[in-house]
């Protein structure tokens, strides 16, 4: 290794900002021919990927035997040379699984470091592979491939998170506790309510992805450089090799657009946004003054200091980890805006706000999922909260409703009575009882537990809707997990 030179561990040498030594590589570079002198140190450092796409590997290996196919359909290879590539790529693979791969130093990306072990590994013949192909067509291929299989994943672990949420409503039964607005207490609602509201968001994070699939499932292979080939190639030939729907119809398009990439990670965002607001429920919910959970000891941390302390570690990064994940969308948005037809080197700074936001939406969903799964409500503390009195006062306005006072009147009386209980004059349920336009019987809907009895609306936060949207939600979910599931 070379002063100054990316080791690929993951450390960097210090690069001595004085020593501009030039040509500090042995190995040639893919565009030696043009070049007299080799590349500087401080170019390869600045420039490299492989510390970041090496993780493209499988994607590249595959992308390639299907280009290698399409040579010797074209005959721009024979069978001998097609198998000696075939095999090369073999024993790539095999290298990069067993961890036996060895980098050198002008390995400036995965898709370099792969043809360069080809080549070596199946002489004349490997020289060939890189036919009618650029980087820029290979690592957009590669990247898409990666990415109809890692939404798979976030899709499969959206599903688990779902199921958890889904397994927890059945469980609660008719336990309830406030809603909130304003996070104020609003009107009780049933557990299994509150739950599948998130279930639902959650689903809805699913179909964008399901959406985002059809623009990510487009093959770019053949687009060369930037216009194609001169070559007898075809791209539906290696689309369909690749398993994707369709093939480019623009190469300058397919080299030169990464919306699709933008597009899953605003998924991606909008999903970490999600278990964020999830997570600050559970910050609260598990505080000693809400109580409304407490956290198995195995997805709680402790104190290094505080002896007494259980702290909600997941539920909080599942908060703040959406921060940086909006700023790995917001980051490739503004390395997009601008750039001309069609590939810029910027777009390599596609990968990693991809990568990082795929990874931390990945562990947040699993996380999440173990954490509620494992978690003990405290039933009676949600249900003594709900059953504050206050709880019931748009039941007691909807009662006098019925009996035809105007809505505007009815909520003017019983904010009236509400104002007198806060101000000490009496319990609301003993006012109600001795107000002449109420009375005993209204009285009883300030009784606990009543009161979320009284929501019977579809879709609505009480007992009987909700047995309905449990069944409606089951019928969702079967079709969310047999689209994660399928190939
Ligand atoms: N590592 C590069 C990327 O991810 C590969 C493409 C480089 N192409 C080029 N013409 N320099 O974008």
């Amino acid at each position: 290794m070379t002063t100054g030179m990316h080791n690929h561990n993951g450390q960097h040498d210090d690069l001595d900002a004085n020593n501009h030594d030039h040509n500090l590589l042995g190995e040639q570079t893919l565009w030696h021919g043009r070049f007299e002198g080799g590349p500087a140190a401080e170019l390869m450092a600045f420039t490299e990927s492989l510390s970041f796409d090496r993780r493209l590997w499988p994607d590249d290996v595959v992308g390639s035997r299907a280009h290698v196919r399409g040579l010797a359909k074209a005959l721009l290879i024979n069978e001998i040379e097609r198998d000696a590539i075939l095999g090369a790529l073999d024993q790539v693979e095999t290298e990069m699984s067993g961890g036996t791969f060895v980098y050198v130093a002008s390995d400036e990306d995965i898709h370099t470091a792969i043809e360069r072990r080809v080549t070596e590994l199946a002489g004349h013949a490997g020289g060939k592979l890189h036919t009618g192909r650029s980087r820029n067509d290979q690592s957009a291929t590669g990247v898409r491939l990666w990415l109809k299989r890692e939404l798979k994943v976030i899709a499969r672990r959206i599903v688990g998170l779902q199921q958890v949420l889904f397994d927890r409503s059945i469980e609660a039964g008719d336990t309830y506790l406030p809603g909130y607005t304003h996070l104020q207490r609003a009107q009780p609602v049933l557990l299994a309510h509150h739950l599948l509201a998130h279930g639902w968001a959650l689903g809805r994070d699913l179909d964008r992805i399901r959406d985002t699939m059809a623009r990510v499932d487009v093959s770019p292979l053949g687009a060369g450089a930037l216009a194609g080939s001169s070559l007898p190639l075809d791209p539906a030939f290696t689309a369909a090799e690749l398993g994707f729907a369709s093939a480019f119809r623009n190469s300058l398009d397919a080299v030169g657009s990464r919306d699709h990439i933008a597009e899953a990670l605003f998924d991606l965002t909008m999903i970490a946004i999600n278990l964020s607001r999830i997570g600050e429920e559970w910050v609260l919910w598990t505080t000693e003054e809400f109580g409304f959970a407490s956290l198995d000891d195995g997805y709680a941390t402790g104190s290094s200091m505080l002896p007494q302390k259980k702290n909600p570690d997941i539920a909080e990064l599942a908060r703040g980890k959406a921060g940086r994940v909006i700023g790995d969308l917001t980051g490739l948005l503004a390395t997009m805006k601008g750039l001309p037809l069609s590939y810029n080197r910027d777009y390599q700074e596609d990968k990693e706000p991809l990568f990082d936001a795929m990874d931390q939406v990945r562990l947040g969903l699993g996380a999440l999922a173990g954490m509620i799964a494992t978690a003990t409500f405290n039933t009676d503390r949600m249900q003594a909260a709900a059953d504050s009195e206050t709880g019931s006062a748009t039941d007691l306005a909807e009662w006098l409703v019925v009996r035809g006072v105007p809505f505007r009147e009815s909520h003017a009386i019983v904010g009236a009575l509400v104002r007198s209980a806060l101000a000490g004059e009496g319990s609301l349920r003993q006012l109600v009882t001795d107000h002449p336009r109420l009375g005993p019987d209204a009285a009883t809907l300030v009784s606990p537990g009543v009161s979320v009895t009284r929501r019977t609306t579809a879709g609505g936060a009480g007992p009987s809707p909700v047995r309905t949207q449990l069944e409606e939600f089951r019928t969702a979910l079967a079709g969310w997990t047999s689209w994660s599931v399928e190939e």
